[in-house]
């Protein structure tokens, strides 16, 4: 019989992701069928997606109404929010907490949840701005309680993070470009091309028993900004270096609330992104998955040019 997944956030970066790679490996999926949520099926990465056969239906997290339709039917659910459309705890929690009791309600077998894990938790209440980390993992919790095969997704930093606003920026006169992080330079950021979502969902989406309140830690590798500072220097030729800034008013591209989270970024560096069973989790993962993953030095070169 086939199975239906339902996919929220399909218009964007990690649903539209997993969406791709399900349409791209049709022996793997061959007894799933796809549907996108989205709040608007007129924009054209609805319509794209509507055109490769995916049901694209609307629904709007903010209205837990309207999700009974989008989820009706569904063997399984995968679910992303987008905290900083918004920027609010108690608006990401209700969002998760929304999709996951409508799944349940639709006797859903399944729920993938893009979660991350609670730095509160993992400092020991020291750093507790990482609201965005938090609130994921209170909706991770909850879901834990309910009746229903989950698996947790926990995405590293996105490479593309640095295609828009943390691109380096030209400084001074002799060329260099600078990459403003509040990380030391030998502070382990764990990278993922988002494109490579699918592989890492396709195991638990295949065998939900197996893989049932798992955690996936999903990254190509832990890197040091040094590494990714130099291996654009190595592949544009432009010398790329990290610079602290001083005042959080140097970080470029971020919003003034974005601004008080890189403060504890920093801090955040002493214990990992993930804690401190980072490495161990990302190995045990690796093994999970099927399919190679775009390292750091093949993403900086497939999207060069970087500067122009
Ligand atoms: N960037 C990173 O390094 C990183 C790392 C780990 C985790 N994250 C987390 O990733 C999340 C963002 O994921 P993304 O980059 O994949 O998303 P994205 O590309 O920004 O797209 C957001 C998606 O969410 C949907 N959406 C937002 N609000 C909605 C609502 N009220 N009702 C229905 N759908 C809604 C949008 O659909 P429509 O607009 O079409 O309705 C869109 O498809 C954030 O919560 C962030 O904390 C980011």
């Amino acid at each position: 019989m086939v199975k239906l997944l339902t996919v929220f956030g399909v218009t964007g970066q990690q649903g539209g992701a997993l969406v791709n790679y399900i349409l791209e490996n049709p022996a793997l999926f061959a007894d799933f069928s796809l549907r996108g949520v989205t709040r608007d099926a007129t924009k054209p990465a609805a319509t794209a997606l509507r055109g490769r056969g995916v049901d694209i239906v609307e629904a709007d997290l903010n209205i837990p109404s309207t999700l009974a339709k989008a989820v009706a039917g569904s063997h399984a659910v995968f679910s992303i929010t987008n905290f900083w459309e918004k920027a609010s705890v108690t608006v990401e929690i209700s969002q998760g907490k929304a999709i996951a009791d409508a799944a349940v309600a639709a006797g859903a077998n399944q729920i993938i949840w893009s979660s991350l894990p609670s730095v509160s938790e993992m400092t020991g209440g020291r750093i507790t701005s990482m609201k965005h980390f938090d609130s994921k993992a209170e909706v991770e919790r909850y879901i834990r309680t309910l009746d229903i095969r989950s698996m947790f997704f926990m995405p590293g930093w996105f490479m593309q993070n640095y295609s828009n606003i943390m691109r380096p920026r030209l400084q001074g006169d002799d060329g260099t470009y600078v990459l403003a992080q509040p990380f030391e330079s030998t502070s382990q950021l764990p990278l993922i091309d988002i494109q490579d979502t699918g592989k890492f969902i396709a195991p638990a989406l295949l065998d939900p028993e197996y893989y049932h309140g798992k955690r996936f830690t999903c990254a190509t590798a832990f890197y040091t900004i040094d590494e990714i500072a130099d291996t654009w220097t190595k592949v544009t030729g432009k010398k790329v270096k990290l610079v602290q800034p001083e005042s959080t008013d140097e970080y470029t591209g971020l919003t003034e609330k974005q601004k008080k989270e890189a403060n504890s970024a920093g801090l955040l560096a002493e214990y990992g992104y993930y804690g401190p069973t980072g490495n161990d989790d990302l190995a045990w993962t690796l093994k999970q998955i099927k399919g190679k993953l775009r390292t750091w030095e093949e993403f900086v070169r497939d999207n060069e040019p970087w500067f122009l």
